[in-house]
């Protein structure tokens, strides 16, 4: 029986990195209250650190909050906020300061590359497009660092369907239009919308930032799919990255099973007898001692 694990599975590089910061300021937290400081603030995280159960519910067991809205920073008076590898609106930084809240700020550095581009060339007077899907919190992020002038375009229909609405001036760079991509968005997607955009006759320039991520694990998973006789993907029910690649390994490999954690792994489901090679991947959510918990447990059940 031979297991092949995807050198991509589980946590990119944005998510360990936020996920890391919030177990650090928990750390420190212990510490400080150990040492018997008056006043220790509490950590929240602006939405779930990442779309995984497991971990939001041990965050939750080590005294960790989630602010799910703003209207819940509004609330807040005291405390430490941790933005997640998603990133947030530049509105969320200004209320943060103006409330005199202290944060952790670790948005993945190729979201905020995108945040950096959004803001420049808004401020430069561009209209900006953004190709993704309006409700991710990503999406909604970039979104707040455009000024007025931006839309969110993920349809074929709304990229046929899109005007400018020629609110400035040549001289103020209003026929200009500046499009980047959601992190995560679809390649061969991305590109067939942007195909339809550049047929307008406005002026425009393409920042592609789809994350290599995304694309290298899904790649991998589906030519591990095609080589094995059963592939197991692990990940939560509502990430959307891992149900994507379920998607991707279900067409190379008709014995594909969807898992959140190994207490869903059926074992007589992987029909036993006729599997020689097993593939196992997960989503950009799912921790590493997950991966290793079903892994073993496949190694030692064959
Ligand atoms: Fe960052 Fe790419 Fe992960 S944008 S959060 S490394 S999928």
């Amino acid at each position: 029986m031979e297991i092949r694990l995807a050198k991509t599975a589980g946590f990119c590089f944005g998510v360990k990195r936020a996920v890391d910061a919030v177990y650090e300021q928990v750390e420190k937290r212990r510490k400080r209250l150990e040492a018997g400081e008056a006043h220790v603030p509490e950590i929240y995280t602006f939405g779930p650190i990442i779309h995984n159960e497991e971990v939001v519910k041990d965050l939750e067991k080590k005294g960790v909050g989630v602010l799910h809205t703003e209207e819940d920073l509004d609330r807040l008076d005291d405390g430490i906020v941790i933005i997640r590898s998603h990133g947030v609106g530049k509105q969320i930084y200004d209320k943060l300061e103006e409330k005199g809240i202290p944060y952790v700020d670790t948005t993945c550095p190729f979201v905020k590359k995108i945040h950096n581009i959004v803001k420049t060339e808004s401020d430069n007077g561009k209209y900006i497009i953004i190709i993704g899907n309006k409700e991710h919190p990503e999406v909604k992020g970039i979104k707040g660092w455009a000024k007025d002038r931006v839309s969110v375009i993920e349809s074929e229909e709304e990229a046929k369907a899109f005007t400018l609405e020629n609110s400035l001036s040549e001289a103020e760079n209003g026929n200009k239009i500046c499009i980047v991509s959601q992190t995560t968005f679809n390649y061969n997607k991305f590109k067939y919308l942007v195909e339809i955009l550049l047929k307008t006759r406005y002026d425009i320039s393409v920042l592609n930032t789809i994350c290599n991520a995304t694309k290298e694990r899904q790649i991998e998973a589906s030519r591990i799919a095609a080589e094995v006789d059963a592939m197991i993907v692990i990940g939560d029910k509502h990430s959307s990255n891992t149900q994507k690649l379920f998607e991707i390994c279900e067409k190379a490999c008709k014995n594909t099973y969807y898992i959140q954690t190994l207490d869903d792994l059926n074992m007589n489901q992987l029909q036993l007898k006729s599997v020689e090679a097993v593939g196992i991947t997960a989503g950009a959510s799912t921790p590493n001692n997950i991966i290793e918990e079903v892994q073993n447990n496949v190694r030692l059940n064959f």
